[in-house]
This record gives structure tokens, C-alpha cells and sequence, in this order.
């Protein structure tokens, strides 16, 4: 059974015309003539043939065992065999395969499972006939599954219940399902799930708003969509209502304090929709999951998974939730074919992430989100300019033989949004708003590539409307082009007089309270303190504002690395506690980071290391050993 079987590995192809199913695509499909519609696009990153058969629908029967911290039973995959070939190969990685069926009487079908790649798992080769529709896959999660973090009572808020929730993207969803996964096909999918009566499932599907005393609960989701967006989370949770198609789902001790943060989610909605086209998932809900969550969001359709540090107490930290229901247009409608187009999802979300707040709270406000940004962004592209793969600061990138997660830089989200800020500069924002909302509705529950929506820019927009920009150099060039915007803030302009003042007098001399500034004034006035400045106003600083437990998760992490970075030794206890707490990798590589930086600092990062790890996600592990050369 562990013959090698290689042929397909690795350079797998993909037929981008026929992905996701006949509703979901015959509309657009008609639409756009632009589409190359036979193109062939290569997933570096799946060993699915989809190219010959697909997966158009899969079902889940599962049974989520706390005890043994497992998830099993079947996968159901219905198929599309389009080119009448004998064998059809599914993604797996750390998964126990017990057996496979084909067709409606369950006939028991030969199957071969090849070697295992470290980054891609292995292909899972099914003996097909060209006329079998139905596999089944009879399987269990094992406890290397990456994409599943079960938690004890003691990792939740309400310390009684144990939870489980799942991370799919980028190529995690083959670590808990056996599928083809790739982004470049598309699929529905629904289940039927069994948890601990006390306990409520969700997934990004139709949700149920109550437990039932049964912990017997069936999803559906109707749209085609790609494999990475398949989730599920369990645990004591409670759903509140925010609008009338938005709401919040959280443990019960949690639920009044998210429900008031993310209380302008059906706002956002509505913003949303008025820039380009009408919200197509029905519901859009938010579940708040326990700190160990390794992302700030992700994006499931219908259910943004969040992380609970964005809940600051004064909702200054809900741009999240604007990024993530963007997606809900560009990633879940139009999504990247490859990880090397991941530039395609994030880069038009977090355009149009600062548009959504710009409309609900402000072009003062948009431009500090976005100067940080860029802020960020200079800094990185000096970093991967320097580093092993300088050509990774072009927005398409060439992963192949690398994790995707190395895509995952300011590059994609920042760089490409930047390039959509100045090419909206050039063409004017009713020209260019008018051309995004036409891509989103010609392409909708569609995969494309950088290369088709290059093409589908020039021809709408750029040759129609006579605009000259030249695309290339963002997205085949290094760096940032000349031709990007330039974004400034007076508000800043402030914060840098403040640091002045700083240098030559006292903390108190401020005058200024914590409320006074947005958290953008503040990560920028702490991003831009001089670095000599002395140990003792640091102090003074910390014991003013008490940035170190200011309960804003922004502040926090940032006031931690400067601490470390200024050699004050005030905040460590609490460091401490926010990095045991806390498994977001976001704030969790800055920290760690920094203390890496020195000897001392090496070894305090490991003796807190040593008792934050059980509590983090795979996901975070995977990064943070690697950063402290930790050997598990
Ligand atoms: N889709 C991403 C999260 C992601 C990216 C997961 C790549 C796995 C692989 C999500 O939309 C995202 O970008 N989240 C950001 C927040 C956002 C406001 C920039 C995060 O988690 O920090
Ligand atoms: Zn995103």
C-alpha cells in the first residue's frame, strides 16, 4: 500500500473552466468572455487531478470524540470524472485511511496511499471506473491533524467544556478531510455532526442558533466554494443576535462583551454591499474562539472565525471584522487559483477592508490603518530584499517546492492593496469603483489567476478608459514602484511633535491622557520612540498609561517589544501571561522575536516558551520552534 506513486505529485493540473458546480457558475460563466476559459493552471501544492476529475460535492458524516481528541467517519466526495479516467487522487496528510468505497452500493475500491511529502502529505490514488460518481472515504484524524486544536476545559473561558476548532487555509484542510485540495476546484459540501450533547457545532455553512439535547447537528452550504474555506468549531457557545442577518457567536461568559464590540458588523454589511454588489451568503456571523487561535480572522463563509483579542472594550480594533467580510467578495466569490495568486485575495481585501472604514468611520481614520500599513510594509520588503528570496516582494510569486505560508508576508495583503490604491488614483474612484464591482460580479464563485486578471484590467479598465499605469512592475517588479501613492496623516504629523517633546522633557509633560489617541496614534508614537530613549521614561510612560495591561492587544504586544527592544524590565511579568494566553502568531513572532535578539532575552523567550506551547495551535508552534530553535 505505501508503493510510491509520484507520477501525479507535485505538478498537478488544474482545469480552471470547470470548477464548482452548475448553479453556482452558469451565470458568471456566460459573462465572461475574457475568461480564458480552457486555461490549465498548475497547483504546485495539491496532487488532486482535478484536471480530470473533480470533486462537485462532499458530505461529512463525523463524530468528534473529546476523549481521544479525534474526529472520524466519512467523506462522501461525489464526482465529476470529465475525462473518463480510472483513478482519482484525493489530498491527505496525517490522516488514517481504514477504507474506501465507490458507487451507490458501497463496493470496496482499491486505493494507495504514496509517500509522504513533509509539507503536502500524500496523494491518495482511488481506483475509479469512468462511470463511479460516488467515493467514500472512511477515515480519522490522528494527533499530528494540523488543522484541528482540540482544547481542555483550562484553555477556554468558561474552563468547563473542552473545545475544537479548525484552520484550513492555506493546504490544512487535507490534514482533518480527505479531498482535493486545491483552491483551484470548487465544491458544496454539507455534514451531519456528532459532539457531546452539551456542546453546539457550528461550520461555515447554515448554522443552528441553540444546542439541541441530541449534539446531533446537519450543515449545508449551497455556494461552490474552494476546500480551504471548510471549517468547524465546537464548544459552550451561545449565539446574540447583532442585526438582522448578522450576529455573534462566543462562550457564554464572553458573549455580551463581543456582541457589543462587533455591534456595527450589519453596518459594515451594508457598506460592504453599497461599494460592490450584494452580500451572496446569506447570513454573515462572527464566532469569537479562545486566544489559542493562531489567526486575528479567517475568512469562513457565512462564519468569520475571530480571535478573541480583538475585543479591546472600545471597538477600536473591529477593522478585523471589515477585512474578514470582504473576503465574502474577493477570496470567497473570486478566489486566487494558486498560493502564488494569493496577492488576488488579500490584496483586494484589504483595499477594500479600508474602504469599508473609511465609509462607516472616516478618511481621517482609513488613512491611519493605512499608514500603518505601509509603514509595515517598507519594512518588510527591506527585510525580504535582504534575505533568501529577495524576489518574493513581486506580488505573483513562484512557491513551488515551498510552504505557501511564505506568501504570506505585506506583500499580498499590503503591497497589493497599495497597487490597487494607486491604480484607483490613476483611473479616479468612480471609474475604478464601477470596474471592481463588475469584476467581482462577472467572476463570482470562480477561480482565477494573476494572469486572467491582468488581462480583465486591461481590457476593462485600462484600454477602455484610456489609463496609463504600469501594471508590470507591481506585479512582476521588486519593491515598491514609484508610481504608488503617496499616504499621508496630520494626526501623525502630531504624534511625531509629541515625540519631541518627549525627548526633551518628561512623560508627564504630555498633557495627554490614553483616550486621547486612536490605537493607530499610539502604535505609531511607540513604533517611533528614539531608540536610546532611557530606561527611566519608559517607565514614566508605562506608569501613566499602563500600556503593558491595557487590555488593547495591539498596545500590549507592541509595548512588550519595545520594552524589550529599550531594555525595561517593567513589563515582563505580563508579557509573560499575554504570551501564555495568547496563541495569535501575529503578536506571538514580534515578542518572541525581539527577545531572540539577545542572550538573556533567548532565555527567558524559552522559559516562557516552555509553558505557552501546549496552549498554542500547531500553526504557531510550527513558526515559533523554528524561530527559537525549539526541538519538541
Ligand atoms: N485569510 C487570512 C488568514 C490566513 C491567511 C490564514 C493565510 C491562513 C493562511 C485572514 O483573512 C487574514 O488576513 N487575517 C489577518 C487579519 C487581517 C485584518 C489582516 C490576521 O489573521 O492577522
Ligand atoms: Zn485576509
Amino acid at each position: 500500500m505505501m508503493k510510491l506513486i509520484i507520477s501525479a505529485a507535485l505538478i498537478v493540473t488544474v482545469l480552471a473552466s470547470c470548477n464548482g458546480s452548475k448553479e453556482g457558475n452558469e451565470k458568471s460563466k456566460d459573462n465572461t468572455a475574457s475568461k480564458s476559459e480552457n486555461m490549465i493552471v498548475k497547483d504546485a501544492h495539491s496532487y488532486a487531478n482535478v484536471a480530470d476529475v473533480h470533486t462537485t460535492h462532499l458530505h461529512l458524516i463525523l463524530n468528534v470524540d473529546f476523549d481521544n481528541q479525534k474526529v472520524s467517519g466519512i467523506v462522501e466526495h461525489k464526482i465529476e470524472n470529465t475525462a473518463g479516467v480510472d483513478k482519482v487522487i484525493f489530498d491527505i496528510k496525517d490522516l488514517q485511511i481504514d477504507k474506501v468505497t465507490i458507487g451507490e452500493n458501497d463496493e470496496e475500491a482499491k486505493f494507495e496511499i504514496g509517500e509522504a511529502d513533509e509539507l503536502l502529505g500524500s496523494p491518495l490514488t482511488v481506483s475509479i471506473t469512468p462511470e463511479t460518481k460516488i467515493v467514500k472515504i472512511h477515515y480519522a484524524t490522528t494527533d499530528k491533524t494540523e488543522a484541528l486544536q482540540f482544547l481542555n476545559p483550562q484553555q477556554t473561558a468558561g474552563k468547563k467544556y473542552p473545545y475544537l476548532f479548525s484552520q484550513g487555509e492555506a493546504i490544512l484542510t487535507r490534514t482533518w478531510i480527505p479531498c482535493q485540495d486545491t483552491p483551484g476546484n470548487r465544491i458544496t459540501y454539507s455534514a451531519d455532526v456528532k459532539v457531546p450533547s452539551e456542546l453546539l457545532a457550528v461550520m461555515s455553512a447554515d448554522n443552528p442558533q441553540e444546542k439541541n439535547n441530541t449534539g446531533e447537528y446537519q450543515f449545508k452550504m449551497k455556494n461552490p466554494i474552494p476546500s480551504y474555506l471548510i471549517a468547524l468549531a465546537v464548544g459552550d457557545l451561545v449565539f446574540h443576535p447583532i442585526g438582522p442577518r448578522t450576529g455573534v457567536y462566543a462562550e457564554p461568559s464572553m458573549i455580551q462583551s463581543a456582541a457589543f464590540e462587533l455591534s456595527d458588523m450589519e453596518r459594515m454589511v451594508e457598506s460592504a454591499e453599497n461599494l460592490y454588489g450584494p452580500y451572496q451568503w446569506g447570513r454573515y456571523d462572527v464566532i469569537v474562539l479562545p486566544p489559542s487561535f493562531p489567526f486575528g480572522g479567517m475568512e469562513n463563509p457565512k462564519l468569520t472565525f475571530a480571535t478573541p483579542t480583538i475585543l479591546a472594550g472600545d471597538k477600536s480594533l473591529v477593522s478585523l471584522i471589515a477585512h474578514e467580510l470582504a473576503h465574502s467578495w474577493s477570496g470567497n466569490l473570486v478566489t486566487n487559483a494558486t498560493w502564488e495568486d494569493f496577492w488576488l485575495n488579500e490584496g483586494f481585501t484589504v483595499y477594500f477592508e479600508n474602504r469599508i472604514m473609511e465609509q462607516i468611520y472616516g478618511k481621517e481614520y482609513a488613512d491611519m490603518l493605512a499608514l500603518i500599513e505601509y509603514q509595515e510594509l517598507q519594512q518588510e520588503v527591506k527585510d525580504i530584499s535582504e534575505g533568501e528570496h529577495p524576489e518574493d516582494t513581486h506580488l505573483k510569486l513562484n512557491l513551488a517546492g515551498r510552504n505557501p505560508d511564505d506568501g504570506m508576508t505585506s506583500i499580498a495583503y499590503v503591497k497589493g492593496a497599495f497597487f490597487l490604491k494607486s491604480l484607483e488614483n490613476a483611473a479616479g474612484r468612480e471609474k475604478f469603483d464601477a470596474f471592481l464591482k463588475k469584476y467581482f460580479t462577472e467572476h463570482q464563485f470562480q477561480t482565477i489567476t494573476t494572469e486572467d486578471f491582468v488581462a480583465y484590467l486591461k481590457e476593462n479598465l485600462l484600454e477602455k478608459d484610456n489609463v496609463a499605469f504600469n501594471i508590470d512592475e507591481w506585479i512582476y517588479g521588486p519593491g515598491i514602484p514609484e508610481s504608488g501613492i503617496s499616504i499621508t496623516s496630520d494626526k501623525f504629523t502630531k504624534v511625531d511633535a509629541k515625540i519631541e517633546e518627549l525627548k526633551n522633557g518628561s512623560a508627564k509633560d504630555l498633557k495627554l491622557k490614553r483616550n486621547d489617541w486612536s490605537t493607530q496614534e499610539w502604535l505609531h508614537f511607540m513604533r517611533h520612540l528614539p531608540s536610546d530613549l532611557s530606561v527611566a521614561k519608559m517607565k514614566e510612560l508605562d506608569d501613566i498609561y499602563n500600556f503593558k495591561a491595557c487590555g488593547n492587544s495591539e498596545l500590549m504586544s507592541e509595548w512588550y517589544v519595545q520594552s524589550i527592544r529599550h531594555g525595561y524590565h517593567g513589563a515582563e511579568k505580563d508579557m509573560e501571561a499575554f504570551l501564555i494566553n495568547v496563541g495569535r502568531r501575529k503578536f506571538l513572532m514580534p515578542i518572541y522575536g525581539e527577545l531572540a535578539n539577545s542572550e538573556e532575552g533567548k532565555q527567558l523567550a524559552r522559559k516562557i516558551y516552555e509553558k505557552a506551547r501546549p496552549n498554542y495551535h500547531a500553526i504557531s508552534t510550527n513558526s515559533i520552534d523554528q524561530l527559537l530553535s525549539y526541538e519538541s
